[in-house]
């Protein structure tokens, strides 16, 4: 009997490269995505069933559940992985804007978690994977708010080990690094404020160094494979690096300010 997949943000980028591997590995996958016409022909494979979910829609999140449960009768592992970044200074954006990043990295993925632990719990196994971010524990200037997220996901996702695990059901943190996805690009929520310079010199030296860092990065495949051992290896293992671990090292071992400046010079250069 296959085994089966959940997985959020499937229409592109690291989302669709783990609903690939982990259909050409003989799952079953249900890729959920916003908009389920943006899915190509990959997902006309007969293991991969293609379901709408926005997280922050709480119907959906419902009834993609239940479907996912009528169909296959369980869940094995849900992938949390919709996101995107917003960037900007922090005094240009907009309480909306703040409140529909938090709503799209964190609470949908807190919202989808819950729909799903049930399932999970009563069978007494599976494995949530949380794509988190390398900055959900390091920082980079003008991504404030995007980083206030990933670190959220990142206790979350701890503590909840606690609580899951007397009930066989464990919980793993992904921490990519830079990957070349739609997320520098289409993705990405630009924060501007009419009339607000002040920042603008400032951006225009570390944006460029961002992005570029994002295009010259590997491509998403590398991140699925990283999920598809979190999901697979059996280990209590909570944490997992993709293209990310050397900086993380660099940040257990130096004083924050240290870290910061490493961080400065290669980002204001
Ligand atoms: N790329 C990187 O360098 C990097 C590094 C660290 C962490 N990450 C994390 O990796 C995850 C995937 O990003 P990616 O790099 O693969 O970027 P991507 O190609 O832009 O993919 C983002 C995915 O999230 C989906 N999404 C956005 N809002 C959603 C919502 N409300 N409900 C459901 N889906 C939604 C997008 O759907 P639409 O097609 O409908 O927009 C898209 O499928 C994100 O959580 C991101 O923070 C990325």
């Amino acid at each position: 009997m296959p085994q089966t997949l959940l997985l959020t943000g499937a229409s592109s980028g690291i989302g669709k490269a783990t609903a690939l591997l982990f259909a050409e590995r003989g799952w079953s996958v249900v890729a959920t995505m916003r908009t389920p016409s943006k899915a190509g022909a990959w997902a006309a494979r007969p293991n991969v069933h293609v379901l709408p979910l926005d997280v922050t829609d709480p119907e959906s999140i419902r009834a993609a559940v239940a479907e996912t449960v009528r169909r296959f009768g369980a869940i094995d592992a849900l992938v949390n992985n919709a996101g995107y970044g917003m960037v900007g200074a922090f005094e240009a954006s907009t309480s909306s804007q703040v409140l529909r990043q938090f709503a799209t990295n964190v609470f949908g993925l807190m919202d989808l978690t819950r729909e799903v632990l049930p399932h999970l719990r009563e069978r007494r196994k599976g494995v949530v994977v949380n794509v988190a971010s390398m900055g959900g524990r390091i920082t980079f200037p003008l991504y404030s708010v995007y980083h206030a997220t990933k670190w959220a996901v990142e206790g979350f996702s701890e503590a909840l080990c606690y609580e899951l695990e007397p009930f066989g059901v464990t919980v793993k943190i992904v921490e990519p690094g830079p990957i070349r996805t739609d997320f520098y690009d289409r993705s990405m929520d630009l924060v501007t404020k009419a009339g607000l310079t002040a920042y603008d010199a400032f951006a225009a030296k570390a944006m460029p160094n961002m992005q570029k860092a994002g295009a010259t990065a590997p491509g998403p495949e590398v991140v699925a494979k990283v999920i598809w051992n979190a999901v697979t290896d059996g280990s209590r293992r909570i944490r997992y690096q993709a293209n990310s671990a050397p900086i993380l090292a660099l940040r257990r071992l130096l004083p924050d300010r240290l870290f910061m400046a490493v961080v400065k010079a290669a980002v204001l250069r």
